[in-house]
């Protein structure tokens, strides 16, 4: 599959230098994303037990914050999306692809400083849809989603430097890596290197129109 970076030259070179309209109805709910063949929702109360069975095997949970440990934790962790949603200061979408009617990954988007100017998104699937597309879809919703609705400037992500499939999502996503933080994530007792990626808004506004063909 071709890289996004590869055919950033085929993109309109129209600079837009106008701000996004944004809107703050996000915080009363969260929009439905349909994308190719994957919807992005607010998290349910009934998503808990596919999550819980999902992201808490070790292949999948071995880079990220540990999550909860059962299905009622997961339920927690529901009711606090949905309160810092209102807050204003986090967004987490569940990942449900087409068939299906309950979550099979996140993806998260909270503000590095009031209003989202820079935000950082995170993201996780259930290790059977790895390599599926459904990333790819998901990532061009959420970030058009961070840019075009919540009005994010600058989108970070961190990635273990270890996490060969996390930083390949990220490279393929258009995300530019800019440099290594140093013993900056404490994982299972030990400080991993974590790489920093960040999208801006105005480079994402360039390739976007690309992405259509690169999703599969
Ligand atoms: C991160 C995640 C959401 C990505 O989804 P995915 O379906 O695995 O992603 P994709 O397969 O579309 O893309 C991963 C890319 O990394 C590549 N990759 C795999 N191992 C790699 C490695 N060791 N080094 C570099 N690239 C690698 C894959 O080949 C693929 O690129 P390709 O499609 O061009 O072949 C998923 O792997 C996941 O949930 N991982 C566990 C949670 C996690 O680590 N989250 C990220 C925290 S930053």
């Amino acid at each position: 599959m071709e890289r996004l970076q590869d055919v950033n030259a085929m993109a309109t070179t129209t600079t837009i230098m106008s701000e996004p309209e944004t809107t703050a109805d996000w915080k009363n709910a969260l929009p439905v994303l349909a994308g190719h063949g994957v919807t992005l929702r607010e998290l349910r109360p009934a998503d808990a037990a596919s999550l819980c069975e999902l992201l808490t095997a070790g292949e999948v949970a071995r880079f990220i914050s540990p999550p909860p440990t059962t299905v009622e934790g997961f339920e927690r962790f529901i009711q606090w999306t949905h309160d810092e949603r209102a807050a204003g200061r986090y967004i987490c979408f569940a990942v449900v692809p087409h068939g299906l009617d309950t979550a099979i990954g996140l993806f998260q988007v909270r503000q590095l400083e009031p209003a989202f100017g820079t935000a950082e998104w995170g993201f996780v699937l259930g290790s059977s849809f790895w390599g599926t597309g459904v990333f790819m879809d998901a990532a061009r919703l959420t970030i058009e989603f961070a840019f075009e609705t919540v009005g994010v400037h600058r989108l970070e992500a961190r990635a273990a430097v270890l996490n060969g499939r996390g930083n390949g999502a990220l490279a393929k996503a258009g995300a530019v890596k800019e440099g290594v933080l140093r013993k900056s994530f404490l994982r299972n007792g030990e400080y991993l290197d974590q790489a920093l990626w960040s999208i801006v808004r105005d480079d994402w506004r360039q390739t976007r129109a690309v992405w259509g063909s690169i999703i599969h």
